[in-house]
């Protein structure tokens, strides 16, 4: 067995203390406070891999690209190789921002009715094995990233990852749960890395990825042509094949990261740039932000009916506009100037009544046919110079479809659940939607990835961003309200109880302990319907003073991440 699960224990202790509790033990060493750089990822490995390359004088490109290798390996069920996502770049130097599409595609046979059998939608298809996986982009997009803006060798940049696949990962509490909750849709080569024997490993067994290690290693070598031609690239299509399913050699040989305009808006005097479409993160977090921009969240305070009145009505707003507008803009006229610009907000704001919530059903949308996945990763960087990098990067649902291409070490996404499987079809209200992000040989599937950076007299005040599905964008915006409006530091910020509503269903879901019961009541009587759920996503952040330049970083204490700087 090339790669698999010893049953050895490391002797540093701390590691594995960090290892074993997906609660809060990051919070312990955050905020993380740093004058010179910092890291915030979702596993104090992959942030220590990116700080190492901070130390060695890589830029915040070079370190973004390590810790996302290092996140491959650590947390094979969010994120890898085979999988895609979002960077938004701040070069301090030239003041500019830039965003980066390493979204997974269609392959060539796709085709809009591909996941429907006898007139329905069958969920298995777009989630479970090789169907639902589209061509990854997570390779190319990094290669892309460093060949534009990055200062470091490549191949230093993969090493920390064959470093950690070779030498092994300590098994967490959360790869434990999350191998027990996935196994059953493995196939053989997943069963082999992640079972031990035919048993879920236990906490403190070390998780040895050899095959990832030496795909990585040709990745150092070679750069993107060792995944998307050659050996990796014909396990995966040979993978793909056997069962039926339609990704070519000329798929992978011909796949794009894509540089795209960033979106843009101003809040609170601060400019926010984050990810455009093939992702409706951007512009939907611009749109709440300029909605709330007429209120005073801040007076209002945190958890307050007269706060979270106002970002519900305008999460609302954002969902509804989703279902209709967003799709991958290569394929679909998506009308992101009107979405985010202040004329809209205008009159979106009009319509929020203090004293009543309005109904969903009374604004226009299309159905959200499909479920989202409430996996994926983020880290945020910030350099000496004061670069900084966003970036969201996922295999779509936990372990995405379940299969690793034979021999490679490489876990596949199932990234292709993220398009409407069934346009056209009626739901259950009898309502008929989702033409926009329907699914198209060589289309991007809409994410609600939300990498961003938000400048203050252009400079980093904050890079933030999380995994979570739809929840990514309302997390997002209540991060920079957090900073921006309640003036918390990073660990508050991404602490602080949540709320989401995304239009369908018309539930404002709120997290234990987050809203009072009187809160609760005066929302209730203005026709808010709550929910109580639990825990939504895993925020990475850092915040700087706008003052001092000082930073400051946290890991969500919902997850087991680490904010590291120095
Ligand atoms: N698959 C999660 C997203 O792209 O939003």
């Amino acid at each position: 067995m090339r790669s698999g699960i010893l049953e050895k224990f490391i002797l540093v202790t701390v590691i594995l203390a960090t290892m074993a509790y997906p609660w809060p033990v990051s919070a312990v060493e955050s905020p993380a406070a740093a004058e010179h750089g910092m890291v915030v990822s979702a596993h104090p490995l992959a942030t220590r891999a990116g700080l190492g390359i901070l130390r060695q004088g890589g830029n915040a490109v070079d370190a973004a690209v390590a810790t996302a290798l290092a996140l491959a390996v650590c947390e094979p069920y969010s994120s890898g190789l085979g999988g895609g996502g979002f960077l938004v770049c701040f070069d301090a130097e030239t003041g500019k921002v830039t965003a980066l599409d390493a979204r997974e595609t269609a392959p060539l046979a796709a085709h809009r009715d591909m996941f429907v059998r006898n007139g329905a939608p069958v969920d298995s298809l777009s989630r479970d094995g090789p169907l639902s996986i589209g061509v990854p982009g997570l390779v190319r997009g990094l290669w892309e990233a460093h060949r534009a803006q990055g200062r470091l060798p490549w191949a230093q940049l993969v090493q920390p990852a064959v470093a950690l696949a070779r030498g092994g990962v300590p098994v967490s509490q959360m790869l434990t749960d999350r191998i027990a909750e996935e196994k059953q849709r493995f196939n053989p080569a997943a069963r082999e890395v992640f079972l031990s024997g035919e048993n879920v490993p236990q906490i403190g067994m070390i998780l040895v990825q050899e095959d990832l290690a030496a795909t990585l290693e040709a990745i150092a070598d070679r750069g993107p042509s060792a995944f998307y031609t050659g050996p990796v690239a014909q396990a995966i299509a040979a993978e793909t094949a056997a069962a039926g399913a339609g990704m070519t050699l000329e798929d992978l040989a011909g796949y794009q990261a894509i540089w795209r305009e960033p979106i843009h808006g101003r809040y609170r005097g601060c400019d926010v740039w984050s990810m455009p479409p093939p992702s409706s993160g951007g512009v939907h977090l611009v749109q709440m932000l300029n909605v709330l921009e007429g209120f005073d969240v801040g007076g209002a305070g945190i958890g307050s009916a007269a706060a979270v009145h106002p970002m519900t009505e305008a999460m609302k707003f954002a969902f509804a506009d989703r279902s209709r507008f967003l799709g991958d803009p290569d394929f679909v006229t998506v009308p992101v100037a009107r979405l985010t610009g202040r004329d809209y907000a205008d009159s979106l704001r009009s319509l929020i009544r203090s004293d009543r919530s309005i109904p969903a059903a009374d604004i226009p949308g299309a159905p959200l046919v499909r479920r989202e996945s409430a996996h994926t990763t983020h880290l945020s960087v910030v350099d000496a110079a004061g670069s900084a990098v966003a970036a969201t990067l996922t295999i779509n649902l936990s372990f995405g479809s379940g299969w690793m291409a034979t021999g490679t070490g490489v876990m596949l996404n199932d990234q292709m659940d993220d398009f409407v499987a069934a346009p056209g079809f009626a739901n259950a209200f009898g309502l008929v939607g989702g033409e926009a992000n329907s699914v198209a040989p060589g289309k991007r599937p809409l994410s609600s990835m939300t990498p961003t950076i938000v400048l203050q007299d252009g400079r980093v005040r904050m890079v933030t961003g999380a995994p979570g599905g739809s929840k990514i964008i309302t997390t997002t915006l209540q991060t920079i309200v957090n900073v921006l409006d309640h003036g918390m530091d990073a660990l508050q910020a991404v602490s602080a109880p949540r709320i989401h509503h995304q239009w369908s269903p018309d539930l404002m879901y709120f997290e234990a302990h987050g809203l009072s019961p009187d809160t609760r009541k005066i929302l209730e009587g203005m026709g808010h319907r709550l929910k109580e759920r639990i825990p939504m996503c895993n925020a990475q952040v850092i915040v700087a003073d706008p003052e001092t330049g000082l930073l400051t970083g946290a890991s969500d204490p919902r997850g087991m991440g680490e904010a590291a700087g120095f």
